[in-house]
């Protein structure tokens, strides 16, 4: 392996590195072919077979029940702020939308485009330093679905427990998709851009069920802007983003390997736990998230000034830990320690950050 920096982006963000050498060499020559897997036809038996199996994996691997479609569109996970209330909103109707951080307030404005929408909760006065409890929020009985985003990759707060509401759950989780075992039969809708646990930016992955698909309204949504013609199709109405497909397929296999959502589940909480003790533990780091809201995919924390958190990421970056700078809107740091990234890094920043506490605390 060659020499590579331990990547704490938020997304995109590390891969497997077994992952990014098998796609180095299926980009040039796939399969022995003669072509790049990004030069062949979408239509193609090759194409479609990698489709098709990294499509089975996502279903295996996230234990998907039958009466569900798994899509693979684009637009990125924004495309879904304004596709979902597009399609299930349809005569003004009404949602429930729990706001626990940006990316919740941006499909809150979306979604306003389409209906009369209740936002339940908001932490924003705490700088969206938490999510709620059940007990927080009630949702409105007309309500067509709860919204809320699992997993807050700026603020770094993630919902330990999903909401339970007998409203169809629809769940933004493009930030910890396969980072710890889900029911899927609770949700009606979940979504994720790949860009942080499953591949490459590129490619948006939507699991749908089934009844949901035939809530669109007849007029006024484009064709492309459809569940439906996504699903019918197998996700090939259009062009689709092959080659986000095919390294999604892979990270999937890697997954898989690696004993699945479950085993990875545990790792990750590994992985966290060393960091946030070490947050805890050192009176110089302080966490964004409060405790029993804290996320184990992206970890927010603030140094005693800004002087020193510019010094801290400076000083990180030069030893090969890259990407710790906080969001531009709250600041401070953040470490995006995804499925793909390795317990090794954790324990390299955590050394870095008590030799640089005892240097400048
Ligand atoms: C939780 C969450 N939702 C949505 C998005 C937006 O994703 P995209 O850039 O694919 O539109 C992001 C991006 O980081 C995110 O973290």
């Amino acid at each position: 392996m060659p020499d590579r920096v331990y990547n704490f982006n938020p997304g995109p963000s590390t891969l497997p590195y077994p992952v990014l050498q098998e796609a180095a060499k299926d980009i040039v020559n796939f399969h022995d072919r003669g072509m790049g897997i990004i030069e062949m036809s979408h239509r193609s038996k090759e194409f479609m077979a990698v489709a098709a199996e990294a499509e089975a994996l996502v279903r295996e691997l996230m234990g998907i029940p039958d009466n569900y479609k798994v899509l693979f569109l684009q637009g990125g996970a924004s495309t879904q702020f304004f596709m979902i209330p597009m399609n299930l909103l349809g005569g003004n109707k009404r949602a429930t939308y729990l706001n626990t951080g940006a990316w919740s307030g941006k499909a809150i404005k979306e979604a306003r485009l389409f209906g009369e929408i209740d936002v339940a909760y908001s932490s924003q006065e705490a700088k969206f330093n938490r999510v709620p409890k059940d007990d927080e929020y009630t949702v409105h009985p007309d309500s067509e679905y709860l919204y809320f985003v699992s997993n807050n990759t700026i603020y770094g707060t993630q919902f330990p427990e999903f909401p339970d509401t007998p409203t169809t759950l629809i769940a933004d989780m493009s930030s910890d998709i396969m980072s710890r075992p889900v029911d899927v039969n609770r949700f009606g809708l979940i979504f994720a851009g790949a860009q942080k646990n499953m591949g490459p930016a590129g490619v948006t992955v939507v699991i749908i069920r089934d009844d949901l698909l035939e809530r669109t309204p007849e007029a006024a949504v484009p064709t492309m802007l459809r569940y439906k013609t996504h699903a019918d199709k197998g996700s090939m109405f259009n062009t689709p983003p092959c080659f986000a497909i095919y390294c999604l397929g892979l990270v999937m296999k890697w997954l898989k390997d690696r004993g699945g959502v479950e085993a990875i589940g545990k790792i990750n909480a590994a992985k966290a736990a060393i960091l946030y003790d070490a947050i805890d533990g050192i009176d110089f780091y302080r966490g964004h998230a409060e405790k029993d809201s804290r996320s184990n995919m992206n970890i927010s924390f603030n140094l005693p000034t800004p002087e020193l958190e510019t010094q801290f990421v400076a000083e990180a970056t030069a030893a090969g830990l890259v990407g710790l700078k906080g969001h531009r809107s709250i600041g401070g740091c953040r470490a995006s320690i995804y499925n793909a990234f390795p317990r090794e890094g954790v324990e390299k920043l955590v050394a870095f950050m008590d030799n640089f506490a005892r240097s400048n605390g």
